[in-house]
């Protein structure tokens, strides 16, 4: 089609690139500088201070809470640690197939209301702490179940952060652990318009409810070009073994033109801040354990890749992404790679929530159209 023949509607961005299809105040991020902020604070500079109920507490109401403000946030996800009965059988049954942890969380989160009430249900804000509350439980649940092991119950004086760990590993968590899953959570709370919060919005904008939203997010969190990255990208860290091996290795893999796992974003074309909040948390994680031999592996591997990626994508602008970081600190923390995506949700669902109180309020259906490239006017040729 010549341009003189184009129309508004044949405007087509594949992969909606570019295209402007929400207003929000929750994050901003600028992909030319590599900029994020979070409800107008620069990344850096509050994810290793603000405790993760502090800093859900400051997506959701745009304001640094008080010490009040955060206990009160603290106390009420508290209140919803335990999880349905048909939550926990329906973990059970799954657990009995060996499922990945991203698959259970996904189906069991559409059960998470099912003690609620018809009031409670219809009470929005209630409901989002309860899926705060229940995801991390839903996903230490399943672990242990899928391991033979019997499920922990929840230790109300321990914080979102400190509770998750405990309810994985059975042991009380240190308070440098604690740190760096809070760094990691308050790191990836949110993001702009990505994928899964698209999707999130998608469906609240059709007024179903938080928690299909919350589902089909979880859905779309679960791609390797988006949530599932981070296991693959550990996997390719462990499989180099040695800083020597990287350049063969990596240099084969795209050769036989595949994706690097943990580099390259639709948005940043520098590096992403996130990769270097998660890289110092990393650094500090490993040094306090007195072993930084993986740290120091996956900076020579991320090295050879970024000039790899410069060598056969000259101009594309490939840099490490999130994904490369979060994979080292959440294996440092003592988490299996199949937690990797699942930890995510954890915390991205308190953005999707954000999103969806945002998209709920804006009031318009999401509903963009297709080009018809199809033919058109055909008949059946009569015998
Ligand atoms: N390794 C090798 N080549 C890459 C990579 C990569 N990681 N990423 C992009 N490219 C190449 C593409 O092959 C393409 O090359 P071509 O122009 O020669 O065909 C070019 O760079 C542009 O790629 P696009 O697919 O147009 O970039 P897009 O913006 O769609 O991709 C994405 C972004 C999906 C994240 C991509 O960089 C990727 O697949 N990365 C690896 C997976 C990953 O790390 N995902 C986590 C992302 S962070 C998150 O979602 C939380």
């Amino acid at each position: 089609m010549t341009t003189a023949t184009m129309s508004q509607d044949d405007l087509f961005r594949p992969g909606l690139e570019g295209v402007i299809a929400a207003e929000t105040r929750l994050s901003r991020v600028r992909g030319d500088i590599g900029e994020l902020l979070i409800a107008g604070y620069p990344l850096e500079e509050i994810a290793g201070r603000l405790t993760f109920e502090g800093m859900l507490y400051l997506l959701w109401e745009d304001r640094w809470p008080t010490a009040v403000e955060e206990a009160d946030l603290r106390r009420e996800l508290t209140t919803w640690r335990s999880l349905p009965d048909p939550a926990v059988q329906l973990l059970r049954a799954i657990a009995h197939q060996q499922l990945p942890v991203m698959d259970a969380l996904r189906m069991v989160a559409g059960t998470l209301d099912l003690d609620l009430s018809a009031s409670q249900r219809q009470d929005s804000q209630l409901l989002a702490r309860v899926i705060m509350a229940r995801l991390p439980v839903v996903t230490a649940t399943y672990w242990r179940l899928r391991q033979g092991l019997a499920p922990l119950a929840s230790k109300a004086a321990l914080s979102h952060a400190g509770n998750y760990l405990y309810l994985l590993t059975g042991q009380q968590p240190t308070p440098a652990q604690v740190r760096g899953l809070e760094t990691y959570l308050n790191t990836v709370l949110d993001h702009g318009l990505n994928a899964s919060t698209f999707t999130a919005r998608v469906i609240v904008s059709t007024r179903s409810d938080l928690v299909s939203a919350i589902v089909g997010a979880i859905g779309a969190l679960k791609g390797p070009l988006h949530g599932g990255a981070p296991g693959p990208a550990l996997d390719m860290v462990f499989e180099i073994g040695t800083a020597v091996c990287a350049e063969p290795y990596l240099r084969a893999k795209l050769e036989a033109g595949e994706r690097l796992m943990g580099f390259g974003h639709r948005v940043y074309k520098v590096r992403d801040p996130r990769a270097d909040v998660l890289g110092t948390a990393a650094e500090k994680l490993f040094a306090a354990e007195e072993d930084t031999a993986l740290y120091e592996l996956a900076l020579a591997v991320e090295e050879t890749a970024l000039n790899l990626l410069e060598e056969y994508k000259p101009g594309r602008r490939l840099q490490t992404n999130v994904e490369f970081y979060t994979a080292l600190l959440l294996h440092g923390l003592g988490l299996d790679s199949d937690l990797f995506s699942p930890t995510f949700a954890i915390s991205r669902a308190g953005g999707w929530l954000a999103h969806c109180f945002e998209q709920m309020a804006e009031g318009r259906l999401l509903r963009p159209k297709a080009r018809f490239v199809g033919e058109i006017r055909r008949s059946e040729s009569l015998q």
